[in-house]
């Protein structure tokens, strides 16, 4: 089986080609980004219609250089899937109705993914045959898939959720932030301090010249406990009694008013004022202080829901979880390695979506229609 995933949920277009091979094995054949992250730099964020725009622009060619990479023609390609949420409205608009017509005119079965499912699957790719890419490129990928029951950290620029995966398609949502996606707060955290989006690449390496304990951060606390959970917790023998879900809008405002008194102002001064007065020292000091702060609240997290249910594999999966600082604590503090894939496959790619629908080929899940599938901008897990 090999499938075309198509991506386009945020500021990625990406098309990837992932085949699965007669021993189950998740083969990379393709992975072709072109982003539109340059343009947003300047204005320190995504714009949803600069980036629909591009995605108009980017969506043919990243096909066309998926299928070149792979060295495969439309005849090889088995089936096509495409993310229809979440996301932005407009960005997965230009997706999904590439992929419906796809699938119409080269006549394929056309599969619908959950963005924040897919960032999961990433971690099921083991081989990488890619053949017409640049030499020097090779993905480091995990050696074997993660095993069930699996606990995934799913961490992006508009998720932070905690998921226990008795098997395919078969989850619990744990817990999940209440306001602001960690990624999210990296990207504010950077932008007021004037370093460049996306945030979680510049305050890292920001925070490589500051002191983490350079001032105190409060860790939010949070007390709520999903209906989902409480069932899970119902009937278990020994259950635990926590919650899982993140805040992370409290140390997000807690940092702007560090910053402000830093600068010797009080809370009525602006944020955009903050990046030409603060110190470089002070900047660094904030970038690190933030970085640990941020990565330590999901990894307590993490390692609270493994001591619960113990799970034979812990992944995590989107943006964040190309931090080095995030594979490092939880690499420290839970008793068996994490999963995480090559950083070109945790942000957004089209590879993680033909991942994900090769799995719903393999347990039969029906196909969409390629005349109707709509987005779902607020789809949840
Ligand atoms: O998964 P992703 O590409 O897009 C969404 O689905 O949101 O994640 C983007 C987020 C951004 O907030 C960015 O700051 C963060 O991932 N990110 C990182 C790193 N690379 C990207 N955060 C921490 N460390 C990184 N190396
Ligand atoms: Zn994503």
């Amino acid at each position: 089986m090999i499938i075309l995933g198509v991506e386009s949920s945020c500021d990625e277009t990406a098309a990837g080609i992932v085949e699965s091979d007669n021993k189950g094995r998740l083969i990379l054949r393709a992975n072709a980004v072109l982003s539109s992250m340059d343009i947003h730099t300047a204005y320190g964020g995504v714009v949803p219609e600069i980036a629909a725009r591009e995605h108009v622009r980017s969506i043919n060619p990243v096909i066309d250089q998926a299928l070149k990479d792979s060295g495969l023609e439309w005849s090889d390609i088995d089936a096509i899937a495409v993310t229809y949420g979440a996301g932005l409205g407009g960005s997965l608009l230009v997706g999904v109705l590439t992929a419906r017509t796809l699938a119409i005119i080269k006549n394929k079965p056309l599969y619908a993914v959950n963005h924040v499912e897919a960032h999961v699957y990433a971690n099921f790719i083991t081989v990488d045959s890619r053949k017409n890419v640049d030499s020097g490129s090779g993905y480091v990928l995990p050696v074997q898939p993660p095993a069930f029951p699996m606990l995934a950290l799913i961490v992006s620029g508009n998720h932070s959720q905690l998921v226990l995966f008795k098997d395919h398609f078969d989850y619990v949502l744990l817990g999940q932030t209440h306001d602001d996606a960690i990624g999210e707060a990296f990207d504010k955290v950077a932008k007021m301090t004037g370093l460049p989006y996306p945030g979680g690449p510049s305050v890292a390496k920001a925070a490589t010249s500051g002191d983490s304990f350079a001032f105190e951060l409060p860790k939010a606390k949070l007390t709520n406990i999903s209906p989902a959970l409480q069932q899970l917790r119902s009937s278990a023998t020994n259950p635990g009694s926590g919650s899982y879900d993140f805040s992370f809008s409290g140390p997000k405002t807690a940092v702007l008013r560090q910053a402000q008194r830093l600068c010797g102002k009080d809370f009525t001064f602006p944020s955009k004022d903050l990046p030409k007065t603060l110190k470089i020292a002070d900047k660094a000091n904030i970038a690190a202080v933030f970085q640990r702060v941020a990565i330590e609240t999901v990894v307590d997290k993490t390692v609270d829901a493994y001591n619960e249910f113990k799970p034979s594999s812990v992944v995590i999966g989107g943006g964040v979880s190309a931090s080095s600082e995030l594979r490092k604590q939880l690499a420290e503090r839970l008793p068996i390695l994490p999963h995480y894939t090559d950083i070109r496959l945790c942000t957004d790619n089209g590879a993680m979506v033909a991942a994900l629908a090769n799995f719903k080929v393999a347990q039969g899940q029906p196909t969409v229609d390629p005349y109707s599938l709509d987005i779902n901008p607020n789809l949840t897990m």
